[in-house]
């Protein structure tokens, strides 16, 4: 393929879908085709270049991704244009993001558009809406089982809802995230429906197999995500005679991808979401879309291809939605995602930093911060073009994701600190401070994962239930800690709904039965607003909390060393519990400093210096000069963002 086929493509079009447009529109359509032709054609070829009728698919994905462009409203447009003057918009030290389910924190669509003015309150700009399209009825998944990706759940409001929402979002500088659930749909879903049906034509939307034979090959070496809510990968239906891949639940049946079909069917409900003012698509599990016999069918090159085919596709019609993965897998496995090699800048631009939000909690187990050091000083560097997002928590459970060469590098052994983790957190632990539960033990392997809400995770549900007002002091501090470090790391920091308040675990949760079997459920609380109405009284526990975030996030926001390409490097402070990370860069350079333990802290003068502090030093969090000259020394949990003053 080459730039004449680009044109012969493009001349194509011009008789389809471009035919209505001014010719300045279709001008701008052959630009990007012919910018992004070799990044369209590449991945392609890796995923359907063997078959017969390549070109027929080509033509049709191109044909979907002109539609789409063609039905770009003009704000949109104009959205893409400002994306394309400024594309590290999204690495900039003022990005704030805020995550929650639009029911649990406002009713519905409309109740979230009500609450800009309390996002805006904390500095949010860009708010990811947990998974609001149609779902299947009764237990979901949390939504993660769509049946219409087409409609909104009709509890929250419609599709024009979401539109609205979006734009007034957007005139209030905030970007919408939305979930897109690729990989797998509900058992419900139309094509399901079809294929339950007996249609062979949607059939091959699925994985399905007559007989144990391949399954049984597949199990050997696939891992299980949700072992306590079912065995296998595999669920077998009596009435399709076949068995049918089910990596999560048994309502989720996981998409084919192998199939061009299912691609274009995805493309064209990607591009439709970006046409209704979603900026950031939250990709559900990409991991797991692609299956190769005798591998764990994850992170396999061809689920590679498939993100980076999306993004050269969308980058055509919406350049300006941005693609986050949802891949919760080592490091190695995990930073391809925002592309590599010929895909560097061409794949996701943004990705969890799972590893970073599990050291965080593994550190204040131990009040130590070797590992975390290590570990993060062993991450491979990402694109220049890319981000990470940051958390401290979210809506799913924590998997301790602590390797043995890692754990071995600072004398740990992996398994017993796995054991100790989930130990520590679900409370079992002596004197343990925290408060969450055991999710998904699995007896093959030990493996146990946990829930629970950030605030008593970190100490303060204990501490007021047995009112010892030096312990909520001392978690109010955790709290505190985990938020500054975080908004320190760079990346887009992302509040999880609540916590910038300091909620609890909720187990009203178990009162509903599709959730009761679901301890996620414990940390995912409906907002508090009687509570939040207090927030800006700073005697109260929530008060502070809140009031402490808002001003670290306005710190943050006069940062320009925190800009996302500024790196990070994690340095050892010659204390086992003092978390040190250099922010170093034409930028600007920060030195990060967080007291992982209850106790005061020193850090040796002489290591400031070492590192280039010297003289008077500015810490930006409190606003305070702190001489350099003498022992610096830490209060217990105590954050420092030092800059030469
Ligand atoms: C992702 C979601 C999780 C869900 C799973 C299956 O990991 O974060 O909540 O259970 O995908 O869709």
């Amino acid at each position: 393929m080459n730039e004449s086929q680009a044109a012969d493509m493009f001349a194509t079009l011009l008789q389809g879908p471009l035919r209505l447009l001014e010719p300045l529109e279709q001008e701008i359509f052959r630009l990007r085709l012919e910018q992004h032709w070799e990044d369209v054609i590449r991945p392609l070829h890796i995923l359907y270049g063997q078959q017969h009728d390549f070109n027929t698919w080509l033509h049709k994905f191109l044909h979907l991704t002109a539609a789409a462009y063609a039905a770009r409203p003009r704000d949109l447009r104009l959205l893409d244009l400002r994306r394309a003057i400024q594309p590290d918009w999204f690495q900039q030290p003022d990005m704030i993001g805020y995550v929650a389910y639009a029911d649990r924190f406002a009713g519905d669509l409309q109740g979230v558009a009500a609450k800009i003015p309390y996002l805006q309150e904390l500095g949010v700009t860009y708010l990811h809406l947990m998974p609001l399209l149609q779902p299947r009825p009764g237990p979901n998944d949390g939504g993660y089982a769509v049946m219409d990706y087409r409609q909104v759940d009709q509890r929250l409001g419609s599709m024009a809802d979401l539109a609205a929402l979006a734009a007034q979002l957007r005139q209030n500088s905030i970007s919408l995230c939305i979930d897109l659930v690729c990989n797998h749909t509900a058992k419900e879903h139309e094509w399901a429906q079809k294929a339950s049906a007996g249609d062979p034509v949607y059939q091959d939307y699925y994985f399905m197999f007559p007989d144990r034979t391949l399954p049984d090959q597949y199990e050997r070496t696939v891992r299980e995500i949700f072992p306590e809510f079912k065995e296998g990968s595999f669920t077998y239906y009596e009435h399709i005679g076949r068995w049918v891949w089910t990596t999560f639940n048994e309502f989720q049946w996981d998409l084919n991808y192998a199939n061009p079909a299912v691609f274009a069917e995805m493309l064209d409900i990607m591009l439709y979401l970006a046409n209704q003012g979603v900026e950031v698509l939250r990709l559900d599990a990409v991991a797991f879309m692609w299956k190769r016999m005798g591998t764990d069918c994850e992170n396999q090159p061809e689920a590679h291809a498939i993100l980076q085919a999306f993004r050269a596709l969308s980058r055509i019609a919406a350049p300006g939605l941005l693609l986050k993965a949802e891949a919760i897998v080592p490091p190695p496995q995990l930073v391809p995602y925002l592309g590599r090699g010929a895909a560097t800048n061409k794949e996701c631009e943004v990705a969890y930093h799972n590893v970073f939000m599990v050291m965080l909690w593994s550190s204040l187990a131990e009040r130590k911060v070797a590992l975390m050091t290590h570990a993060l000083q062993q991450m491979p560097p990402i694109p220049s073009g890319t981000s990470w997002l940051t958390y401290i928590r979210c809506h799913d459970d924590i998997g301790w994701a602590v390797t043995d060469e890692n754990a071995g590098a600072v004398g740990l052994n992996g398994y017993l600190h796995r054991s100790f983790l989930s130990d520590f957190y679900s409370g079992r632990f002596p004197n343990t401070f925290a408060r969450g539960a055991t999710f998904q033990f699995n007896p093959k392997n030990n493996d146990r994962r946990i829930s629970g809400s950030l605030a008593s995770l970190a100490g303060l549900e204990l501490a007021l239930a047995q009112q010892d007002w030096q312990q909520v002091d001392l978690a109010v501090r955790r709290i505190l800690l985990l938020h500054n470090v975080m908004l320190a790391f760079g990346g887009i920091p992302l509040l999880y709904m609540g916590d910038e308040l300091g909620l609890l675990n909720d187990d009203s949760y178990l009162q509903d039965p599709n959730l009761a079997s679901d301890n996620r459920w414990l940390h995912r609380p409906y907002m508090n607003w009687e509570l939040a109405a207090q927030r800006e009284d700073w005697q109260r526990v929530n008060g502070r909390i809140f009031q402490s975030i808002v001003k670290a996030i306005q710190a943050r926001k006069q940062l320009p060393a925190l800009h996302a390409q500024a790196p990070a490097y994690p340095v050892w402070t010659h204390n086992d519990s003092v978390f040190g990370l250099l922010r170093e860069s034409p930028r600007g350079r920060l030195l990060v400093l967080g007291n992982f333990s209850e106790r005061p802290q020193p850090i040796p003068a002489y290591r400031l210096h070492e590192m280039g502090f010297t003289g008077a030093l500015w810490d930006r969090l409190s606003g305070q000069t702190i001489p350099s000259w003498a022992e610096l020394l830490l209060e217990p949990y105590q954050t420092l963002w030092l800059q030469q003053a």
